[in-house]
C-alpha cells in the first residue's frame, strides 16, 4: 500500500502543507528541526490514530492552535481511500476530541488498524535495544495492535482492568473496599493479560527467525536472539508458558499483600519484557552503536515480513535518520532488502545530508524540508539521475 497525497492542518511545525507522494522511495531532506521527524510522525499518527512520540494527540497541535489534521489518499490492493484524522480542544478543558473519517463518513479507530499499515523507525527506537521495559512493550503493542484484532482489543481491556483495579488496591489499603470487590477484577485481568501474554510470545517466537535473517542481510554476522520474559515477578518458573491464564494467576496469589501495601498491580503482562541476545549476549550491554541499530532494523524488517504473511500488503515504511550510523554496505544491504526482497511500495526516508544510496535502488522524488514546508526537489518527473547510482 502507499500514500499518494498527505494534507496537514497545524501539526507541529506545519501551519498548512499539503504533498504528492510517489510510490517507491521517497527522501526528505532537510537541516535540523524543519519537519522531517513530524512529518513521518503525521504519517503514523494518521495510521495508528494516535501519535507514536507522545501520549496525548494534543503535544502534535501547533502551539497556540485549538485544532489539528492529517488527511491522507491511501491505496492499497482492496481499493483507494481518504483517511482524515482531526483534534480538537474541547471547550473549556484540556481534553482533545479525536474524530477519525473514511471516505467521508465517521469511523472508530479500530475499524482502521490493520487497514492503513505503517512501519516507523526512528532514533527512539534505539532505546529498544538500550533503554528500560516500556520502549519494548510499545513496539508489541503497536505492532500486535495493527496485526491481531484479538490483541488490539485485549489489550486496550487489560490496560482498564489494569487502571480500575489500581483504583480499588488503593481504596482497599485504605479500609474502603473489601477482598471481594477486588475479586472479579483480578478475574478479568488474568482472562485478557493471558490473551495479551499469549499472542506476545507467540509473536516474538515467529519474528525471531525473521530478524535473525534479517540481520544477516544487512551484514551482521552474529546470531541475534529474542526472549520473552513475563511480568510475573522474580519467582516466574519455567513451564508456565503453557498455561498463561494459570502462570498470572499463581503470581497474582503469590503478591497479594504485596499489591494491597504498594495499591498496584505487580504482576501482569503490564511488566513484561523480552531480551535481545546478540552472539548469545545480551544486546544491552554488548552491542556496538550500529549492531544497535541493525538489531533495531531486523526487528522492523521482521515486522514487514510479518504483515506480509499474515495480510499479504506491505506496510508504508518511514525511516527517520536511520542510515546516518550505518556504513556505507549496511545502508545499501538494508535498502536493497526493503525495497526488493520485501518488495515495500512505498519508503520514506528522512536525513539531514544526501543518503548516499548505492546499488540498483531507484528514488522516485527528493523531498526539501525546510520550516514547516515541503517542496519537491527536482519536480516529480524532471531526471533523478543523481539519485540512481
Ligand atoms: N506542537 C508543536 N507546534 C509547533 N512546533 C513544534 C511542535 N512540536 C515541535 N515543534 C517544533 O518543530 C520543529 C521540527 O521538529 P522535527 O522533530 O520535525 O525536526 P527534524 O527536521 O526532524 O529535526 P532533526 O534533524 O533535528 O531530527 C522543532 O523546532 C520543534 O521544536
Ligand atoms: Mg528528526
Amino acid at each position: 500500500m502507499y500514500l499518494s497525497q498527505l494534507r496537514l492542518l497545524s501539526f507541529r511545525i506545519y501551519h498548512e502543507a499539503s504533498l504528492e507522494l510517489l510510490p517507491g522511495v521517497n527522501v526528505v531532506l532537510g537541516q535540523n528541526g524543519q519537519g522531517k521527524t513530524s512529518l513521518l510522525e503525521a504519517i503514523s499518527t494518521l495510521a495508528l490514530t494516535r501519535s507514536p512520540r507522545s501520549a496525548s494527540l494534543g503535544d502534535c497541535v501547533s502551539w497556540g492552535e485549538p485544532r489539528m489534521g492529517v488527511a491522507g489518499h491511501l491505496v492499497s490492493r482492496i481499493g483507494e481511500t481518504d483517511l482524515e484524522l482531526r483534534a480538537e480542544r474541547q471547550q473549556g478543558s484540556e481534553r482533545w476530541l479525536r474524530r477519525l473519517r473514511q471516505d467521508g463518513d465517521l469511523i472508530q479507530p479500530r475499524e482502521l488498524l490493520g487497514r492503513f499499515r505503517v512501519v516507523l523507525f526512528w532514533p527512539e527506537d534505539l532505546l529498544l535495544v538500550k533503554g528500560g521495559p516500556e520502549p519494548r512493550r510499545r513496539l508489541l503493542d503497536v505492532v500486535l495492535s495493527q496485526l491481531s484484532p484479538t490483541y488490539a482489543e485485549a489489550a486496550t481491556k487489560y490496560r482498564r482492568v489494569v487502571e480500575h483495579r489500581t483504583a480499588l488496591l488503593r481504596r482497599l489499603r485504605d479500609g474502603q473496599a473489601t477482598a471481594a470487590d477486588l475479586r472479579p477484577w483480578t478475574e478479568a485481568l488474568v482472562e485478557h493479560g493471558a490473551l495479551v501474554t499469549r499472542e506476545r510470545r507467540l509473536y516474538l517466537a515467529t519474528v525471531e527467525p525473521l530478524a535473525a535473517e534479517a540481520i544477516r542481510k544487512i551484514g551482521e554476522p552474529a546470531e541475534l536472539q529474542l526472549q520473552y520474559q513475563p511480568g510475573l515477578g522474580r519467582e516466574h518458573q519455567s513451564g508456565e508458558e503453557r498455561d498463561p491464564a494459570e502462570a498470572l494467576r499463581r503470581a497474582l496469589n503469590r503478591t497479594a499483600a504485596e499489591e494491597i501495601a504498594r495499591a498496584q498491580c505487580v504482576v501482569g503482562p503490564h511488566r513484561d519484557d523480552f531480551e535481545v541476545l546478540i552472539g548469545g549476549r545480551p544486546a544491552r550491554q554488548f552491542a556496538s552503536q550500529g549492531q544497535q541499530r541493525s538489531v533495531v532494523l531486523a526487528l522492523k524488517v521482521a515486522e514487514v515480513r510479518q504483515h506480509l504473511s499474515l495480510g499479504g500488503e506491505t506496510p508504508l515504511l518511514l525511516l527517520d535518520d536511520v542510515l546516518s550510523e550505518l556504513d556505507q554496505s549496511r545502508r545499501t544491504g538494508l535498502i536493497q532488502l526493503l525495497s526488493e526482497e520485501l518488495a515495500v511500495e512505498q519508503t520514506l526516508i528522512t536525513s539531514t545530508e544526501d543518503p548516499q544510496i548505492e546499488g540498483d535502488v531507484a528514488v522516485s522524488q527528493v523531498l526539501q524540508a525546510r520550516g514547516g514546508h515541503l517542496t519537491a526537489t527536482p519536480q516529480p518527473g524532471e531526471e533523478l539521475a543523481k539519485w540512481k547510482v
